[in-house]
């Protein structure tokens, strides 16, 4: 989850997780876990019921500041019960940036739909006076129960966020809603909560990945491509607030349901993919290594080897030039991210592409750098504007990169 996620932009911030009883209370350690590895800062709350699932000292033992688990001293203070001071119920709402409640049992939202403050969790929630992310984990029977729906209204009325629960085979052995969702939603709902909201209102459209050219129906044309750029720039713009709609090569990395997602293969679908959405778009970002070329088709039967000699010619037929194509048809105000990656002359060849296609921004990398570029994790980059801006930015994680540059886009 961390390799979508730029350490600088969120280190030292402070998110509160609350725990309730639910048997996935196990994975709030693993949301907690990855919270820390992407440099935050984290207090923990226990219901009664959740500390009978876990327990304080895990949450501990995997890097969290504080675990509350009581609204009153209990007498001898345990040593990992922090929480007993008498303001515990106040401090995080005064200290934390984020708060989320994972997993969130139909009891703790009732709670905090009426406004409970009866435990340590639910007064924390009370006090908290940003929307807080819930992830609600129950039985079916409860999620359906019109109560617990009147009070999942309720929550998303007053702007809390509610991660809602899957479908499946739950451990109560039923079937139904009520499974707690993929963690990665709770996480990226939480770090979306702590960004900056500057892309809000904005729609972006773009392209990542390889393509592929089919040649027969086994053999294809293609190149090494990750998508790993793109999709850190995609989830960014979408923490950030904007509408994003991913053009997705084959491979491509998951992307969070909120993203809207295109899946292409060939060049020529992925622009045509790209030119329905462009006219409704305010931005364009071309991160995919599109094919300039297609094999031109053997036809619909497997190419048998005998039928080659010791060599074999394919011919080769020219794809669109995606990017290309759209900057010609920029209006007022659409603003164009392109990539180049290049073998030499990275300087010269990035101003040069920045022109022949139009674009506001273009970002170039060489391919031949062992620690970045294609399916590495870290990029090198040269970025050079349509103002004549340029900077070098040494190697760093492809998701520092993709923050820097939708910061350079707000500043175009
Ligand atoms: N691009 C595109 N459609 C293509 C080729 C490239 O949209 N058919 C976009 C890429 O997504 C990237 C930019 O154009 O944003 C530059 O791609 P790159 O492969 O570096 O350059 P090419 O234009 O293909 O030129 P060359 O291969 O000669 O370097």
């Amino acid at each position: 989850m961390e390799k979508y996620f730029p350490q600088n932009y969120f280190k030292g911030r402070h998110v509160h997780l609350g725990v309730t009883g639910s048997i996935a209370a196990y994975k709030a350690l693993e949301l907690l876990r990855g919270f820390y590895k992407a440099g935050l800062r984290v207090t923990v709350a226990l219901t009664e019921a959740a500390s009978r699932f876990v327990t304080p000292l895990s949450f501990k033992a995997l890097g969290a500041e504080i675990v509350y688990t009581n609204m009153f001293p209990r007498g001898v203070a345990d040593e990992f019960d922090l929480g007993c001071d008498v303001l515990g119920h106040l401090t995080p709402g005064a200290q934390a940036d984020a708060m989320v409640i994972l997993p969130a049992s139909a009891t703790t939202i009732a709670r905090i739909a009426t406004g409970l403050a009866d435990e340590i969790l639910a007064g924390q929630a009370l006090a908290f006076p940003k929307p807080i992310v819930l992830a609600p984990a129950m039985n079916p029977r409860m999620w359906a129960n019109p109560a617990t729906r009147e009070n999942i209204a309720t929550l998303r009325r007053r702007g809390h966020i509610i991660v809602d629960p899957d479908d499946g085979l739950v451990a109560c052995n039923e079937t139904g809603t009520g499974k707690l969702s993929d963690l990665r939603l709770a996480y990226l709902a939480t770090l979306a909560s702590l960004s900056p909201q500057d892309f809000k209102g904005k729609k972006l459209a773009l392209t990542m990945g390889p393509t592929r050219e089919a040649w027969d129906p086994v053999r294809f044309w293609s190149n090494h491509s990750t998508g790993l750029m793109g999709a850190c720039i995609a989830v960014a713009a979408h923490l950030r607030g904007a509408e994003v709609h991913a053009v997705c090569g084959p491979g491509c990395p998951w992307l969070p349901y909120g993203i809207k997602r295109y899946d292409v293969k060939a060049a020529r679908e992925m622009n045509e993919a790209m030119q329905r959405l462009w006219p409704d778009m305010d931005y364009g970002v071309f991160s995919a290594a599109v094919a300039d070329f297609y094999p031109l088709p053997f036809g619909d039967e497997k190419f048998k080897k005998g039928n080659a000699g010791d060599e074999i010619s394919v011919r080769f037929g020219t794809n669109p030039d995606i990017l290309a194509g759209l900057g010609k048809q920029k209006k007022d105000g659409q603003k164009i991210v392109g990539f180049a990656a290049e073998s030499s002359n990275l300087e010269e060849n990035v101003r040069k592409k920045l022109k022949s296609k139009s674009a506001d921004l273009l970002v170039g990398n060489l391919i031949n750098r062992t620690a970045s570029g294609f399916a590495s994790p870290l990029n090198e980059v040269f970025v050079h504007d349509k103002s004549g801006n340029e900077e070098h930015w040494e190697t760093q994680p492809k998701a520092e990169v993709a923050w820097r540059i939708l910061d350079w886009l707000t500043r175009l």
